[in-house]
Formats: structure tokens, sequence, C-alpha cells
């Protein structure tokens, strides 16, 4: 395509002015976006055809980078050891992080790795952002292991940073570390067994750690403390969360899109969410979605919002 980039400089162009770009690291190929900027991130999801918001992995360039974003508990930092390398760690959310919440899907803690591969790390060096990048796959294919892969998944549209073959050719093992306990949330290109050793502390697996039941979702929905009720008008006493020209309501309201703009609406999703739910109402009327575009990764994202808690 004309705009492949020949040059990480050339990359790092495309990624500060909101665009996507492939870019190589030793685990897959990611499909890298600005992790700051909303519309860069809302691309991914677009992209890949992903039916829902997941929370992606955030890749810096460096500890200090890192540390921009999230705390890291004594703990954390030994694991941080380990990097650069294929292991991601789920840290809690430094306040104000300038992290798009589309690309955390509105939680509070946070999937950060830095990439063991050099043309990456110089990369979101010269981008000067950390970059969201889930593998640079349409959803439900393989993970790209070479750029070729990629232009073939994506028929050509998206614009690719070759480096070669990558090394791990799976994904990055994920792991939350929870107080004083590491939990491995995904299984990848780092054993468990090479973290236990390394650092001397236990891997759990997600199974054994805290009450968690649906796996692929584990610990990764924003659940509010308002109940939902979608595809609703809202009642007395209830907070609504609208889209589109919606029923008159005195209530606390919020419009994810007045004029009916899914990726508007999507923008607005998890911050107007945080909003209705922090007023401490007990429940939060949402408009019916348009199951269309974005709308199919809104209506998830409600959906488990809106599912019953153990
Ligand atoms: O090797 C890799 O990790 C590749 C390359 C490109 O670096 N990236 C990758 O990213 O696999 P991604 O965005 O597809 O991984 C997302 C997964 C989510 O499905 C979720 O399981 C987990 O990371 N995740 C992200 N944030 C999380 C969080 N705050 N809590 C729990 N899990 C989280
Ligand atoms: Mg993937």
């Amino acid at each position: 395509m004309s705009n492949e980039p020949k040059s990480v400089a050339e990359a790092a162009a495309l990624l500060r002015a909101g665009k996507l770009c492939a870019f190589p690291t030793e685990t897959v190929y990611g499909l890298g976006a600005d992790a700051t900027n909303v519309d860069a991130v809302l691309s991914i999801y677009e992209t890949k055809g992903r039916p829902r918001f997941n929370p992606l992995i955030i890749h810096c360039a460096d500890l200090a980078m890192a540390e921009t974003l999230v705390e890291f508990s004594p703990l954390a930092r030994r694991v941080a050891a380990l990097w650069p390398g294929s292991l991601s760690l789920v840290l809690p959310a430094n306040a104000g992080n300038g992290l798009a919440d589309v690309a955390t899907a509105g939680l509070d803690t946070v999937a950060i790795r830095i990439p063991d591969h050099s043309m990456a790390l110089e990369l979101i060096a010269a981008v000067g952002r950390p970059l969201a990048a889930p593998s640079a796959n349409p959803s439900g294919k393989l993970s790209p292991t070479t750029a070729e892969q990629v232009r073939r998944g994506f028929g050509g549209a998206v614009p690719v940073l070759d480096g070669g073959p990558c090394h791990a050719g799976v994904e990055s093992t994920i792991v939350r570390v929870d107080g004083d306990r590491l939990v491995q949330l995904r299984a990848g290109a780092v054993a468990r067994e090479e973290i236990e050793r390394a650092i001397g502390v236990t891997v759990e697996s997600v199974e054994e750690g805290a009450a968690i039941s649906a796996p692929g979702m584990l610990l990764s929905h924003y659940a509010p403390n308002a109940s939902m009720r979608l595809n609703a008008e809202p009642r007395d006493g209830e907070a609504y969360l609208g889209f589109g020209a919606g029923p008159e309501f005195t209530g606390p309201l919020r419009n994810l899109s007045a004029t009916g703009d899914l990726r508007e609406a999507a923008r607005n999703l998890f911050s107007m969410l945080h909003e209705l739910d922090g007023l401490g109402v007990g429940a939060i009327a949402v408009a019916p979605i348009p199951e269309t575009g974005l709308g199919e990764a809104i209506n998830d994202r409600l959906q488990r919002a809106a599912a019953p808690r153990g």
C-alpha cells in the first residue's frame, strides 16, 4: 500500500496522527494505536471487527512510561524486573493517566507490558505515548507473526511496520498482581514456572483466585453499583443513559449521542456510565442501541455491566 511505513519514524508519524499502524513485537504483530487517543483506539475495534470492548494491552517503551500509567507495588516491581518481555501485568491505574477509557474498557486496572523487541521499543519511544495493541488480525482469525500475514489479514488496509518474523508466535502471558498474590489470567509466551523461578512467588491459576466464573472475561468487567435496565425507558428515581432522540426525562440524564452516532456513543460510553453510577442511583435505564457497527461492542459491554453479580 502507498502509505506503508518504511521506517520507525514514518510509523511513529502515522501513530502520532491518530492512525493505526501494525508493528512487530517478540510475541505477535500488534495492531497499534495511540492509547491516549479515543478515536484511534476505536479504530482498532472497528478494524478488527471486534464484537466487544475487551480491555487492550498497553505497550510502553520503558518503566518510566509505565509508571505514569499504573501504580507499582513492591511485588509488582519485582515482577516488572522481567521486562522487557512477553509478560503483561495487570496493575491499578493511576488517576488521570491519560489513557482512553475505551482502551481499558473503563476498568480501574491496566494490562501493561514492555515488549522485548528493539523495533517496537524504538517505535513507542518515537511516538512518545503508550500504544494499545491487540494482535493484528481480524477478530476470530489467527494471530500474525509476519508483516505479510498482517497485510493479507486486513486486505492491505492497515499500514505495517515490517520487522521480520516474530520469535514467540504466541501472545504474552497475563498476570494480575493482587496484593501479595500473582494470578495468571492468560497463559502465554512466558511459562508460569519461569516467573515463579525468577521471583520465588507462586503464580496461581485464575480458578484458584477469587470468585471468577466466566473465563475469558474474568476480572475484566466494569460492574456499576447501580443495577442496569437495558432497552428501557427511564422511571422515576432512576438515571437514564439515552441514545438518539429519547423520551422526556427530568431525572439524571446523559445522552451517548443525541444524533444517534455510534462512534460518538462509544466514545462516551464508559465516562457517562461512571458519571451516572457516581450519582448513587439505584438503577440506570439504558436506551436501545442499534446492533450495527460499534453498536455490537457497546451492547456487549452494557450486557456485561447489567449481568447479575454474585
Ligand atoms: O503478546 C501480546 O500480548 C499481544 C502483542 C501485540 O503484544 N497483545 C495482545 O493484546 O494480545 P490484547 O489487547 O489482545 O490482549 C487483551 C487481553 C484481554 O482480552 C484481557 O484478557 C486482558 O488482555 N486484559 C487487558 N486489560 C486487562 C485488565 N485490566 N484486567 C484483566 N485482563 C485484562
Ligand atoms: Mg488476539
